[in-house]
C-alpha cells in the first residue's frame, strides 16, 4: 500500500505528522511518500499542484492530505493560488464523491455552540459533489456586460451547470450510503429559482425510485441552513452540489463543538480516495502546536476503511479518538472547563496510548 502524503500549508504539517504518527502504531505495512502542494508547492516550484505531486497522487492506492490555504497567496492569480491544489486533485483524479460525516461525539455535546441536547447522539453525513458545479463550470471569467441592469460595463461571472451522469452518480452514492445508515437521504437545492437546481431534483427523484427502501425528501438550500441549526438530528444523508455542499459542510461541522473533529473522504469511481480534515489551513495559529490533530486522524481512518480495506485498524483509530476525549483530553478549539489542555503532539501521543492499550487487552 502507498499513500501519498501531502501536508500542505499551515497547520498541515503539524496535523499530518499526527495522523502518520497513528497509522504507524497499528501493524500495518504501508509506503509513505511526502510532496508539497498549496502555497508550500508555489513557492518552492511556482504552482500550488506540480506535476510531481500529481503523478504521485495518482500513482498511490490512497491520498492523505492536511490543507490548503495562505493570505500571502490570495494575491496571485486563480490558477496560482494555494486552493487550486485541491480544486486540481479532485478534478485530475475524478473524486466527485466528497463524504463529510457530522458527528458529535458524547464528550463534547457542551463544546457546540447549541444546546447539547440539540446536538448529543448527531450522525449526519453530508455527501457533497466535489468535481462540477459553478466552482467548475465554463465559461467564467470578467467581461463587458451586454445585458442585465449595467450594459457596457465590466462584470464577473460563473457558470452554475451539472450533467445528467453527475446527478446521476452523485444520487447513487447518496442513496447507497443512506441503506447503510438510516435510509433517508435530503437533497438539497435551490429549485425554485435556478434551473440546474431543477434539473438535480428531478433526476434525484428518478434515481430515487430505484431505492424504494430509502426516504427522499428534498429542501432548499436556504431552509436547509436554518433546519440543521433548528434541528439537526432530523437528517440522515444530505445530498447537494459542490457550492451549497461546501457552506453547508461548514455549517454541520460547527454543530459538533470543532471544525477541528471532523474527517472527510473524497472517492471517485473506481474508490479512488483523498483523505482530509474537513477544516482549512488555519495560518493564525500555524507553528503554534495548538492545533487540534483529531480531524486528520480520523481521516486516517476514513482511509483505512474506503481506501485501503482495512475495518478493523479503522475502528481501532476511531475507539482510541473516542477513549482520548473520554480521558478529558482536549485542543483549544474543544477545551472547555474540567477538562485538560492539550496540544497537538500530545493529543496524537494520546491517540498513539490508546492504541497501544487497546493492543494489550485485546
Ligand atoms: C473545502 C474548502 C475548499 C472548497 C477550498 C479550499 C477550495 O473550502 O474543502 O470545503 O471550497 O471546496
Ligand atoms: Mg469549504
Amino acid at each position: 500500500m502507498k499513500i501519498a502524503v501531502l501536508p500542505g500549508d499551515g497547520i498541515g504539517t503539524e496535523i499530518v505528522a499526527e495522523a502518520i504518527k497513528v497509522l504507524n502504531a497499528l501493524d500495518l505495512k504501508f509506503e509513505t511518500e511526502f510532496a508539497l502542494a498549496g502555497g508550500v508547492a508555489y513557492a518552492a516550484h511556482g504552482h500550488p499542484l506540480p506535476q510531481t505531486t500529481l503523478k504521485l497522487a495518482k500513482e498511490a492506492d490512497a491520498v492523505l492530505f492536511g490543507a490548503v490555504g495562505d493570505w500571502r497567496y490570495d494575491q496571485l492569480d486563480r490558477p496560482l493560488r494555494p486552493e487550486q491544489a485541491i480544486l486540481g486533485l479532485r478534478k485530475h483524479l475524478g473524486l466527485f464523491a466528497n463524504l463529510r460525516p457530522a458527528i458529535c461525539f458524547e464528550q463534547l455535546a457542551d463544546a457546540s455552540s447549541l444546546k447539547p441536547e440539540l446536538i448529543s447522539g448527531l450522525d449526519i453525513l453530508i455527501i457533497r459533489d466535489a468535481t462540477g458545479d459553478v466552482y467548475f463550470g465554463q465559461p467564467r471569467g470578467r467581461r463587458t456586460a451586454v445585458d442585465g441592469p449595467f450594459p457596457g460595463t465590466e462584470e464577473g461571472f460563473d457558470t452554475m451547470r451539472y450533467s445528467r451522469p453527475e446527478v446521476e452518480r452523485i444520487a447513487h452514492v447518496a442513496f447507497q450510503s443512506a441503506q447503510q445508515r438510516a435510509k433517508r437521504v435530503t437533497s438539497v437545492d435551490k429549485a425554485n429559482v435556478l434551473e440546474t437546481s431543477q434539473f438535480w431534483r428531478d433526476i434525484m427523484t428518478e434515481v430515487g425510485k430505484q431505492y424504494p427502501d430509502v426516504e427522499l425528501d428534498h429542501m432548499y438550500i436556504d431552509n436547509a441552513a436554518m433546519q440543521l441549526v433548528k434541528a439537526p438530528k432530523k437528517f440522515d444523508v444530505i445530498v447537494t452540489g459542490n457550492l451549497f455542499g461546501d457552506i453547508l459542510s461548514d455549517e454541520a461541522a460547527m454543530l459538533t463543538g470543532s471544525i477541528g473533529m471532523l474527517p472527510s473522504a473524497s472517492l471517485s469511481a473506481s474508490h479512488r480516495g483523498l483523505y482530509e480534515p474537513s477544516h482549512g489551513s488555519a495560518p493564525d495559529i500555524a507553528g503554534k502546536g495548538i492545533a487540534n490533530p483529531l480531524a486528520t486522524i480520523l481521516s486516517a481512518a476514513m482511509m483505512l476503511r474506503f481506501s485501503l480495506k482495512q475495518t478493523t485498524a479503522a475502528n481501532r483509530i476511531e475507539s482510541a479518538v473516542r477513549d482520548v476525549l473520554a480521558s478529558g483530553l482536549r485542543t483549544a478549539d474543544i477545551y472547555s472547563e474540567g477538562t485538560r489542555r492539550v496540544g497537538t503532539s500530545e493529543m496524537g501521543d494520546a491517540v498513539v496510548a490508546a492504541i497501544a492499550r487497546s493492543a494489550r487487552t485485546d
